[in-house]
């Protein structure tokens, strides 16, 4: 049993820092196991005269300590494990200090690290004092100089901002140390710190902004890699164009520059001119990388960019404010992405990952506010409702604003609090003040954890053409939160006729009570009501809707979101009838007759065709159950999509032949979305696998020209399973084997294998030469590709799946406490399980909780589940 409890930090404890810290000077002697820091800082009091000085600093090994040239004798500092307190210091000084590192024993990617045999950072959040002892707090901006000097193995020396000088130390010594010197004009918070040093190659182009100064833009990659570069570097310039036609936001430095590492914990990082990204979101080509690599390296390169302005220019008080700049840049890149590839393929994506991911969190023990009050660990809230949630906030701020007033407020807030650390509530602030509206209900969506479900009925007078909408809204409890508020939800809502003739266009009713009825007059028809456009709101919606009058906004709805949800709808009840033992087969068949009718359908694109034809997931699936029973969705859901193989086989298959193209690959979204198409026809075909439908998924997959085809025949293979999946893993590690982002997808794939016994095949492959949990894309690729993307296996009823994902928690922690207590969640959700399942869940809880060692990290999300 643990017997130290560590103490939650609390949003109401906040007091600034009582100094100011004017100028950071660093001076880096880089070397893999030894590398000496030396900081100077020019301090300057700003609160209580009394106050010490106080600066984080962790696994740091003091050499000297100094204020204005004079060494700091024993008594005049105390130094613990995580603070470095000079306890009487002058109300305006210079501190020097100095320390050693050890850059290569760093597994946890957090501080100075190596990667690849190169040097690089990352700060965000807490890294920074594991560098030098520093006030490691987003609200301590300060105006950095770096100098690096290191020897001619790493001969590309970056930081922060502009390149000031350069050159070889003492070219008469052997060793031929060189170095730079790095200036950022802006002052920044620690976190946005980055050093990075190496053999590098680099990829260059340049951007013209608004008032027309050339933008120096560098994408450095590992030798040879150069080429996989170009398309975010296209990217690259597509959103910092972007970014000044729709908010009016200009780079600001002459240079920006962007370093891909194979080691890293998170996606990307948005250090001040240095961004730096997981190999994995920068590199692409059309063999190596999937058209969702593409989209997604597309939206992150501008989120990480997006980011200059909200994050960087304007940044947070503390980290309770996350959601300030990761909501608001989640938003930023999600209409981003929508202008690039259609708005409302976008949109279903991004709801997609919202259900998956933070709905999901928010029925668990682990919900907490957009704006949460307390953590043990910072690390732990980069999560989906921070990043998913927060950005639907403000696509809610939109909605109910309107666009005009949106861009208002939000000009307000770069106006007046650039160069600032802020708060939630100051953003909220320019809001109301840009409109002249009381914003202060709004606030609740931030304090406020748990997903709203949002019922609607309605009563159509057919004499008096009237039509009234009652909707209703509450929240479960989550935990710490017993009760909660009403919240103002803007659901959009239009009128079709039975023939999905339009009836009346969209309008936002705001539903801010427990219940409310709007009543609408002169509605000539017996409607159909197509509410929640667009997903207006993060809500669980349910409605009066009859089965008919989905299947005409299936066919019909011009809100292209609400048509697929209608479909999506079906397919819900139809499983989940099965999988509790009422199955409807001839329901069945008329759905899959409809999506036959809608893939015909000249007039919609491919993207969203393809969207149509993927079923819910078992993720999404067990969202709408209490219990859940994973064995029967899996097995539901497996039927559906063999109703479907079987009864479309013929369409599937001629798409899936006329959809092939020849030619040239193109990334754009025109040609993804056909290729979306004729692999969601794989898919299906491989539900129902006889021999014509094998023979033509294995053909899919020997003759893919590209990776997104050879993905996805090959997760057909592996879901048909037997001798063809056998020989096409084999061939596909044969192929690969030296390409690291390639095999990641390799060990994905085999994760979700659905099979009988697939569990003893993935941990023998944590056993595999090729498998490394040191590096957080291949651990994730096998073990969260488990967790997450194979329910069906993962809930084994012996609980194997469970020992497994915790035993593979505990390794990593030992070393990587990040990024082990991201693969917690899957686990977290025993509550929701049958009854069987979840003491089996919460056993693994329970033994990890136990565990000697265990990291803060690790404990406060086992602890909060088991809560
Ligand atoms: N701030 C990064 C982003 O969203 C995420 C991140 C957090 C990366 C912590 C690394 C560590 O863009
Ligand atoms: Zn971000």
């Amino acid at each position: 049993m643990r017997t130290d409890t560590p103490q939650p930090v609390r949003l109401s404890d906040y007091r600034p820092f009582p100094f100011l810290i004017e100028t950071t000077s660093l001076e880096f002697q880089l070397d893999p196991s030894a590398t000496r820091v030396k900081a100077t800082l020019s301090i300057k009091r700003s609160g209580d005269a009394a106050e010490p000085l106080v600066l984080n600093g962790e696994r740091l090994k003091l050499i000297s300590a100094a204020i204005d040239g004079q060494g700091l004798s024993a008594n005049q500092y105390a130094l613990d494990a995580e603070h470095l307190t000079i306890h009487q210091v002058p109300d305006a000084f210079e501190l020097t200090t100095e320390v050693e590192i050890d850059p290569s024993a760093n597994k946890a990617l957090m501080g100075l690290y190596m990667s690849g045999g190169r040097f690089c950072t990352q700060c965000e959040a807490e890294g920074f004092r594991t560098i030098t002892f520093f006030p490691d707090r987003p609200d301590v901006l300060s105006r950095f100089t770096v100098r690096i000097e290191a020897d001619a193995a790493f001969p590309y020396l970056l930081s922060n901002g502009n390149l000031w000088e350069g050159g070889e130390v003492d070219s008469s010594q052997p060793d031929r140390r060189h170095y730079a010197v790095w200036n950022d004009p802006f002052p920044k918070p620690a976190y946005l710190f980055a050093l990075v040093a190496g053999e590098l190659d680099v990829l260059e182009d340049s951007f013209v902004t608004m008032s027309g100064r050339t933008v120096a833009l560098k994408v450095f990659v590992d030798p040879g890699q150069a080429p996989r570069a170009a398309y975010a570097l296209d990217a690259l310039k597509r959103a910092m164009k972007w970014d000044e036609e729709a908010f009016g936001r200009e780079y600001d430095l002459d240079l920006f520059m962007i370093v891909a590492v194979r080691d890293f914990n998170f996606g990307a990082m948005e250090n001040k001119g240095l961004n730096i990204f997981n190999s994995s979101l920068l590199l692409a080509a059309p063999e190596t990388a999937t058209d969702m690599d593409y989209e997604r390296i597309e939206s992150v390169v501008a989120h990480e960019y997006f980011h200059n302005w909200t994050g960087n220019r304007i940044t947070c008080r503390d980290w309770f404010q996350l959601c300030l700049k990761e909501g608001l840049t989640v938003f930023r890149d999600q209409s981003f992405s929508a202008d690039m590839r259609g708005e409302a393929v976008q949109r279903i994506k991004d709801v997609k990952a919202l259900r998956a991911r933070q709905f999901a969190e928010d029925a668990g023990p682990l919900a907490h506010p957009v704006r949460p009050n307390s953590y043990l660990k910072i690390d732990n809230f980069y999560t989906a409702t921070i990043y998913e949630k927060g950005s639907e906030l403000i696509r809610m701020l939109k909605t109910i604003l309107g666009a005009e007033t949106f861009r208002k407020s939000l000009d307000l807030y770069f106006e007046r609090h650039d160069g600032e650390a802020t708060t939630v509530e100051a953003f909220i602030a320019c809001f109301a003040d840009a409109s002249g509206r009381d914003m202060s209900d709004f606030f609740a969506w931030y304090e406020q954890a748990g997903t709203p479900a949002v019922s609607l009925a309605h009563a159509y007078d057919e004499t008096a053409k009237t039509l009234e909408i009652t909707l209703t809204q509450s929240t479960a409890p989550t935990n710490g939160q017993p009760i909660k508020r009403a919240l103002p939800v803007p659901v959009t809502i239009g009128l079709l006729d039975g023939e999905g003739e339009v009836l009346r266009d969209s309008e936002v009713v705001l539903l801010d009570a427990p219940a409310s009825t709007v009543r609408w007059e002169g509605v000539e028809r017996a409607p159909v009501i197509s509410a929640l456009r667009g997903f207006s709101a993060p809500v669980n919606l349910t409605t009066d809707t009859r089965s008919v009058d989905r299947y005409v906004q299936f066919a019909a709805d011009p809100d292209l979101f609400n048509r697929w949800e209608a479909g999506q709808t079906v397919a819900r009840e139809l499983v989940l009838g099965r999988a509790a033992g009422t199955p409807d087969e001839v329901g069945e068949e008329r759905y899959a007759d409809a999506l036959g009718k809608a893939l015909v359908d000249d007039a919609s694109d491919p993207a969203f065709k393809a969207l149509l034809l993927a079923l819910p997931t078992e993720g999404d699936l067990s969202l709408a159950v209490d219990p859940v029973d994973p064995a029967a969705i899996h097995a539901a859901r497996v039927h559906l999509k063999a109703v479907i193989a079987v009864h479309l086989g013929d369409l599937l298959r001629r798409l899936h032949g006329d959809l092939q193209s020849g030619g040239e690959f193109s990334a754009d979204a025109r040609a993804a979305g056909k290729r979306a198409l004729r692999n969601a026809c794989c898919d299906l075909l491989a539900a129902d696998p006889h021999a014509v439908n094998v023979e033509r998924v294995v053909g899919h997959f020997e003759s893919a020209a590209n990776m997104t085809d050879a993905i996805g025949g090959l997760s057909a293979l592996v879901a048909i399973g037997g001798a063809s999946a056998e020989k096409a893993l084999a061939a596909f590690h044969a192929q690969w084997r030296h390409e690291p982002l390639v095999l990641d997808k390799w060990f994905a794939a085999q994760a979700r294998d659905p099979g009988e016994g697939a569990i003893g095949r993935i941990l023998a492959l944590t056993a595999h030469p090729d498998f490394d949990a040191g590096n957080p894309n291949r651990l994730r690729a096998l073990v969260q590709g488990f967790s997450s993307g194979n329910p069906a296996r993962f809930h084994d009823e012996t609980g194997a799946g469970y020992r497994f994902l915790a035993d593979q928690i505990l390794a990593v922690d030992g070393f990587n406490p990040m990024t082990a207590a991201r693969l917690v969640e899957p686990l977290g959700a025993w509550r929701r399980y049958v009854p069987e399942l979840g003491a089996l869940m919460r056993q693994q809880l329970e033994r990890i909780r136990e565990h000697v060692g265990l990291s803060k990290n690790v404990l406060e999300l086992v602890s909060r589940a088991l809560d």
